[in-house]
Parts: structure tokens; sequence; C-alpha cells
């Protein structure tokens, strides 16, 4: 798809990515706290028996387990390996399969229309490139597919862990950028409170 304006820089883009035994235990330490984005992305998405479903930036994969007790397919996706080993063992056991792949936003391991969900939970802001991850997600979900992109609410000027996710602006320059990549019915919207805040984007796929 021809663009008229230049990517967006990301703004944690710059993260070297995970690795080693602090990618591991960084993997472990998002467990915890991944279920109430995981039962987020499964409501903004309305995801339902038959779905087929893509989590870029799986991490452990918690919010690919959950939908795999519903949906049709679930692949994990991710470009740490060390994300990747840690999110297989935990779903060893499940009843419910997570197919996992190495890959980046910016190049999905998917086929053309091969999903009806495409879903990135504290993860866009670490995007090396913004509009070749949503060419990327356009290419693979079907048309009507659903795009869900949660983030931490992050204030202006923060610092540190506190600025790995979105300030309002962020958000709705994502969700500008979706419709600029053909992506309609863009929606930001902000969930729970306090520290606990989340800001969402969903759009739907032409
Ligand atoms: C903060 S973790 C969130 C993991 C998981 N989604 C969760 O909520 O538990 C961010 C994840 O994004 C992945 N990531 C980083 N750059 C990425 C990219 N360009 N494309 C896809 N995923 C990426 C990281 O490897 C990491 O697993």
């Amino acid at each position: 798809m021809p663009m008229t304006q230049p990517s967006v820089p990301n703004h944690h883009a710059h993260f070297p990515g995970f690795a080693g035994p602090a990618g591991f235990l960084a993997a472990a330490s998002m467990v915890p706290g991944g279920a109430g984005n995981a039962r987020l992305a499964e409501r903004l998405s309305e995801l339902a028996a038959g779905d087929a479903v893509a989590d870029i930036g799986c991490g452990p994969g918690t919010a690919a387990r959950r939908a795999a007790r519903l949906a049709a397919a679930v692949v994990g996706i991710d470009p740490a390996p060390v994300m990747l080993r840690f999110a297989r063992f935990l779903t060893r056991r499940s009843a419910h399969p997570v197919r996992y792949a190495e890959g980046s936003a910016e190049a999905l391991p998917l086929p053309d229309s091969s999903v009806t969900v495409a879903w990135s939970i504290a993860s866009v802001h670490h995007w090396n490139d913004l509009d070749a991850g949503l060419q990327e997600a356009r290419r693979v979900l079907k048309p009507g597919g659903r795009l869900v992109a949660i983030e931490r609410l992050s204030r202006p000027g923060a610092k540190g862990l506190a600025s790995h996710g979105w300030t309002p602006e962020q958000a709705t320059a994502f969700a500008d950028r979706c419709l600029a990549h053909g992506f309609t019915d863009a929606k930001v919207n902000q969930h729970g409170s306090g520290r606990r805040t989340t800001v969402s984007v969903t759009a739907t796929a032409p």
C-alpha cells in the first residue's frame, strides 16, 4: 500500500529485546499481571468460537492461552526466542493448543487473510515500524477482521518503565495510522482506573 506520510517512529523501538536469564525473568514477571489485559482483549475483539487469532508480541502467551479456550486456532508470535520458550513451557499441559512462531509485527509469519482477530498487548510501543506492522496486520486479517491494541496508559513525559505504554496522544496517533492503512471504525478507549488504567485502539480490517 503506498503511503503518503513518513513512518511514525515508535517510542520504544530501540529496546534491544528480551534475551538470556534477564529475558526469562522478564517473561515470568509478565504472567501475573497479564490476565486482566487478556480478558480485555477477548472482550474488545468479541472473541467467539471459530475465530482464528494472532497474538502479536505474545510474550509468555497469557492472552494466547486464554483465546485458545474459545477460539478455533491461535498463533502467538514474538521475536524473542526466550519468550516463546517460556510460553511453550506454560502451554505444555493445556488441553487447548496454541501454535507459537518466531516473528515480528513487521514480518508476520502468517499467510494472507488467515486470521479473524489480531491483537497486540503491551507490545505496539516496541514495534520497530508502526506502518510496516499495520500493513502486515491488514495483510493477515480477513476482511472484517478485528484489530485490537492494548497498552498501559502512561503520562506524557513519563520515564523508565512507566513510559512503556501510550499517552492518550500516542493512542490517538496509532488510531489515525490504522485509518491511514485502510482500517475502519478506529476507536480509542480507556479502561480501569489509577495506575492500572489501560488504553485500547480497536479497528476493523477492510
Ligand atoms: C511487555 S511484553 C508483553 C507480552 C505479552 N503481550 C503480555 O501482555 O504479557 C512485549 C512483547 O513484545 C515483543 N516485541 C518486541 N518487539 C516486537 C515487534 N517488533 N513485533 C512483535 N513483538 C515485539 C517482546 O518480545 C515482548 O514479548
